[in-house]
């Protein structure tokens, strides 16, 4: 068998061979991503593998020589927009020579390969989670022997490190620290598509961290569907007398906790975010480590899923309302200032009025600052699809109209408390909607839209909040 470290090498040969047969062709390429930010990191290392190869990026696609696409099945949404926009490409694909490659959390279900082969059998590359790092090779046998290729495998999956990457922001630097989930919460994909947990080890962890502050990052998001899981299959291994610690890896950092401590220390960084962090898995180190490292924001993604001690019961999530709320508590008494972000879903199998009205009061008994909403989804494969009290769509909307409009008048009044405060921004560049503003964040992650010089992008400056709107804020550089 191979170890990772040979596959990558093998993997950069493909990219040298592919450069050579691309030389001098300028060739583009183009990427939409959709799904959670794990999918934009990996697609950030497509990006870094396509421009290692010679190709340069379009957001054109008629311009295009390849489209990747890099897919996601958390919800039905995905599908009906990742179909809408193959379907499209047939036309350009015989106009322009075009090549399709589609990637990615979705081509890991069997239904959506077998669609794709009745239906849209003009797709060139099928890659999965767990072959990503294969582009360069597939795409070698697609050019040079007009091939078509699915490269898809079910596995609990492996870690590979040193690809290049090619990474979409300036401030804020990506880290994947954790692969796959282990949870199996009823109502979710994730584990059926991305394989077991797995940890990068500390050391890759900590080297790509430091080079993000030499290359002048200022904010670090650590990356995972269970971040606080960080490195527990490993330790458990080690226990069991399944792994050998041979070279010491694990002698330092061993858990999230250390991990976090250890980054707060790298010189240079700033910031520090993580999502997600499982409610189940909080333990008293990372509340400390939290307190403790000045660079971690104290603003916390805790999912709730939902607010009743039954439905997160029949979801999976194993932690009660109860148990929730008062882990809230125990964050806000030991971490000053502390606010909190959630996700949400609505009307999940069997959830009855009550159960909603529980979820309506953990929202106004936490107060987040954001609250990321769903209505739920069925997927196929997964024990919430099989459950026979599935609620009405009608019903799933009301509710998540009366959720929003909660969540809506409790961030309009949370809003109001920063008037007049000032903040401590990191300026990401020019505001999008107009240029000659900037705009940057707050350590809560609010949007501030502010007038200021260019000079001061990738910098953490003063601004006073004076304007304040559901979505962002406008500043006042002190
Ligand atoms: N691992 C993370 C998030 C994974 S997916 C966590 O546990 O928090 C991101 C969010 O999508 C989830 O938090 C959940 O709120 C939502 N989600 C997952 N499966 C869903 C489904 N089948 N229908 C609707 N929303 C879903
Ligand atoms: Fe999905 Fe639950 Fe894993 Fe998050 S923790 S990815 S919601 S199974
Ligand atoms: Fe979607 Fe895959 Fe992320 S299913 S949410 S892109 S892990």
């Amino acid at each position: 068998m191979m170890t990772e470290i040979q596959e990558i090498e093998i993997q950069k040969q493909y990219m040298q061979k592919v450069a050579k047969l691309i030389e001098n062709k300028d060739l583009k390429y183009t990427i939409l991503t959709m799904g959670c930010q794990l999918n934009e990191n990996d697609s950030e290392k497509i990006c870094g593998m396509l421009e290692e190869m010679g190709y340069r990026k379009t957001e054109d696609i008629e311009d295009a020589n390849l489209a990747v696409f890099n897919t996601c099945c958390v919800r039905e949404n995905a599908e009906e927009r990742l179909f809408g926009k193959i379907g499209n490409l047939k036309n350009l694909k015989e106009k322009n020579n075009l090549i399709i490659a589609v990637g990615g959390c979705m081509m890991q279900e069997q239904h959506i390969l077998d669609k794709i082969k009745k239906s849209f059998s003009y797709i060139d590359i099928i890659f999965g989670t767990h072959t990503l790092h294969k582009l360069p090779e597939d795409l070698y046998k697609v050019l040079e022997d007009q091939k078509k290729i699915k490269d898809v495998i079910d596995i609990d999956g492996n870690v590979y490190e040193d690809l290049p990457i090619k990474r979409n922001s300036k401030t804020q630097g990506s880290v994947t620290i954790m692969y796959g989930c282990n949870n199996f919460c009823s109502y979710c994909i994730v584990p059926y598509v991305r394989g077991r947990e797995r940890s990068r080890k500390p050391k890759d962890i900590i080297n790509e961290v430091k080079e993000l502050a030499s290359q002048g990052y200022k904010e670090i998001m650590l990356l995972g569907q269970n971040v606080n899981s960080y490195l527990r299959s490993e330790m458990e291994a080690i226990q069991q007398g399944k792994l050998k610690d041979e070279a010491g890896d694990y002698k330092e950092i061993n858990s999230f906790a250390k991990l976090l401590r250890a980054i707060n220390q790298i010189e240079g960084i700033e910031r520090i975010r993580f999502v997600s962090p499982h409610p189940k898995d909080f333990t008293d180190d990372v509340i400390e480590a939290i307190a403790d490292c000045g660079k971690v924001c104290k603003c916390i993604h805790l999912p709730l899923q939902s607010g009743s001690t039954n439905m997160l019961k029949v979801m999976n999530r194993k932690y009660t309302k109860e148990q929730y709320l008062n882990l809230v508590e125990k964050m806000k008494t030991k971490i000053p200032n502390i606010k909190f972000t959630t996700d949400i879903i609505v009307g999940f199998a069997g959830e009855t009025e009550e159960d909603f009205e529980d979820t309506l009061d953990v929202v106004k008994k936490v107060g987040y600052e954001q609250v990321f909403m769903f209505i739920y989804s069925r997927r196929v494969g997964t024990p919430g699809d099989k459950m026979p009290n599935q609620i009405p769509e009608e019903i799933k909307h009301k509710r998540f109209d009366r959720l929003k409009d909660l969540v809506e008048s409790q961030i309009a009044k949370t809003n109001k408390s920063y008037l007049g405060t000032a903040q401590k921004v990191l300026v990401e560049g020019p505001s999008k909607n107009n240029e000659k503003m900037l705009t940057g964040r707050t350590e809560s992650n609010k949007v501030v839209v502010f007038e200021g010089d260019k000079d001061l992008i990738n910098s953490i400056i003063d601004v006073e909040i004076i304007e304040d709107h559901m979505w962002y804020f406008k500043g006042k550089v002190l």
